[in-house]
């Protein structure tokens, strides 16, 4: 006990004097552009529960969760947050809170449970009742069509997206959610981490729908190729994404006026040694990583590295697909935790097989000259602040992909679950995000808003309910499911509503913040 409040003294010191040291932590919302959008995020499977309610069926995710999965340690979301039925007291928390917006996805199988065909009343009504009590409190809702959740019918029919016949049933898919809901919602993602989905669901095989071959992946897979498929399912996401992009243009965006984008996360690679190796191994990564799908976006096709390092085992585009890949954006959606160093390891491409990792060659590392970490999924609970990362991905998008607009879809900070409400390393992470943010608005970076990871306390890809990310709290041993704001909501909230982030009086952690007993409720 002791040790945790030396250790909250300790981090307060830190933020107090973060703050105070420098003139650049000055700043208040209304030092960004007009129209700047801040808000936060979850996804379906990992906030709603009613997982076999109202007519929903399993998506690839329920099948993992439920599955011997190790790293989330038996936990599902089964019930998760409950939002599904506790939607209306959740965006009464955004409206106090004094969000803009609030970044969820639609779980496909709840509103068409085969995948195709015939679609949920009920599923439609829940979504029709979410969007329009967001719109009633004038939050905007920024919908995302794909969150690592297929359906599971869709996987077992023809085996989702490494088959072709994905793309006819996710644009159709789309058609219906445009139709129903895009009277009211203009932000359309429709894949969250394109990218991360790819290599984790079919290269190392630990997120869904956990494919991989040996010798690859961080577990058994029982099927799948882990040097084929990720990119045969990037590939069709691709040209889903495509499809559905261009369906919207020519159907709904006259009407509608909305927007189409697509989601990736970013490690922001910089090279762990000035070795000209690394310098380019960086540069790789960046290819690999990102460029895998930014570049056939904004040039029609994928990087030459990847061409070379896979070869033949990398898709083509035919003239006719990379025309209506090349442009199919209206903006990228970036999420964004920490900033990976990176070593070259091209030696690796003398070995065959091959699987997507080892064509990109690189060793990752999450802390600078710390061999022990190297590619470990994640750091022990706290993620170690890397701000300058977020810069650095701007400038990425600015200086090698034309200065789209983009969106930071995520950003967040991991802490363990239901330790205390009094969340200084959320409170310092986002407090150095956005600062970091307003500088690369200021540079030039054509970025539209800030969405943080995560709202409440959700089931969590990585380890299930041990950490959480959220501003709320969610008390799981209470069958109401209480949410408890943390102090991070607070903090969050005073700079939405305008109050200044400078040293005498911004932030005020201290004074009447810090009194808060852990159950107080924000009310
Ligand atoms: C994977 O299979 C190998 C060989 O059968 C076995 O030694 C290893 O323990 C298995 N690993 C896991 C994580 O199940
Ligand atoms: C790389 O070189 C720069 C300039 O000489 C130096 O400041 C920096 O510390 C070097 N970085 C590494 C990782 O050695
Ligand atoms: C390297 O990582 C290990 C394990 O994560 C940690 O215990 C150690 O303190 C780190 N060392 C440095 C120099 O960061
Ligand atoms: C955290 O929650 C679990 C169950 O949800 C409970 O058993 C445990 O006691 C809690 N831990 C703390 C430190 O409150
Ligand atoms: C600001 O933008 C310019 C032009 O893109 C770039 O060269 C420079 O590195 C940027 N500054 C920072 C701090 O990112
Ligand atoms: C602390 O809270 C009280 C009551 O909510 C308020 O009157 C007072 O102005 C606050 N003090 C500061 C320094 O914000």
């Amino acid at each position: 006990m002791l040790q945790k409040e030396c250790f909250l003294k300790l981090l307060l010191l830190v933020v107090s004097l973060v703050v105070a040291a420098s003139g650049a932590d000055k700043f208040s919302r209304q030092d960004f552009p007009p129209g700047f959008v801040f808000g936060a995020g979850t996804s379906a499977y990992q906030v709603e529960g009613a997982a076999n309610e109202d007519g929903r069926t399993p998506s690839i995710m329920d099948t993992w969760a439920h599955s011997d999965s190790v790293i989330t340690s038996g936990a599902n979301g089964d019930i998760a947050c409950d939002q599904y039925h506790k939607y209306k007291e959740d965006v009464q928390l955004m409206a106090e809170m004094g969000l803009d917006a609030y970044r969820f996805s639609i779980s496909w199988s709840r509103l068409i449970p085969n995948g195709r065909g015939p679609v949920n009343p009920k599923g439609l009504q829940y979504y029709n009742n979410l969007i329009n009590e967001l719109v009633s409190d004038g939050i905007e809702p920024h919908v995302t069509l794909h969150h690592f959740d297929l359906p599971q019918a869709l996987e077992d029919e023809y085996g989702g997206w490494i088959s072709q016949n994905i793309v006819k049933d996710f644009v159709e898919y789309a058609d219906v959610c445009y139709r129903m809901f895009g009277d009211r919602v203009k932000y359309w993602t429709t894949f969250n981490e394109a990218n991360i989905f790819s290599m984790a669901g079919y290269d190392l095989g630990f997120l869904p729908p956990t494919r991989c071959s040996s010798p690859f992946g961080y577990f058994n897979c029982t099927r799948g190729d882990s040097s084929l498929e990720p990119y045969l399912a990037a590939h069709n996401i691709l040209l889903s994404h495509a499809s559905a992009t261009r369906l919207y243009r020519k159907k709904y965006q006259n009407i509608q006026k909305g927007y189409v984008g697509l989601n990736l996360l970013s490690f922001h690679s910089v090279p762990a040694t000035n070795k000209t190796e690394d310098v380019i191994a960086a540069q790789r990564t960046n290819d690999f990583f990102m460029g895998w799908f930014v570049e056939p976006l904004v040039h029609g096709d994928y990087p030459e590295v990847m061409k070379k390092n896979a070869g033949s085992r990398l898709p083509s585009f035919t003239a006719l697909e990379s025309q209506r890949v090349k442009g199919s954006f209206d903006f990228f959606g970036v999420n964004f935790y920490i900033a990976t160093y990176v070593k070259d390891n091209s030696e690796g491409l003398n070995i065959e097989p091959r699987d997507y990792k080892a064509d990109m060659a690189v060793e990752w590392q999450f802390t600078q000259g710390n061999a022990s970490s190297t590619n470990r999924l994640l750091p022990s609970f706290e993620i170690p602040l890397t701000p300058w990362g977020l810069q650095g991905v701007l400038e990425l998008f600015k200086q090698n992909y034309g200065n789209p607009p983009v969106f930071i879809h995520e950003n967040g900070q991991r802490t363990q679950r239901n330790t205390t409400l009094e969340d200084w390393p959320r409170i310092q992470c986002l407090q150095e995000h956005i600062s970091v943010l307003l500088d690369t608005v200021r540079n030039g970076s054509n970025v539209k808003g800030y969405f943080t990871w995560s709202l409440l306390d959700v089931f969590e890809l990585l380890d299930g309910f041990r950490s959480g990310y959220g501003l709320y709290y969610v008390d799981l041993d209470d069958p109401e499911l209480r949410r408890y704001p943390k102090l991070s909501a607070k903090w969050y909230s005073r700079f939405l509503k305008g109050g200044g982030i400078t040293p005498d009086g911004g932030i005020e952690l201290s004074s009447n913040w810090s009194s808060l007993s852990s159950a107080q409720v924000m009310k």
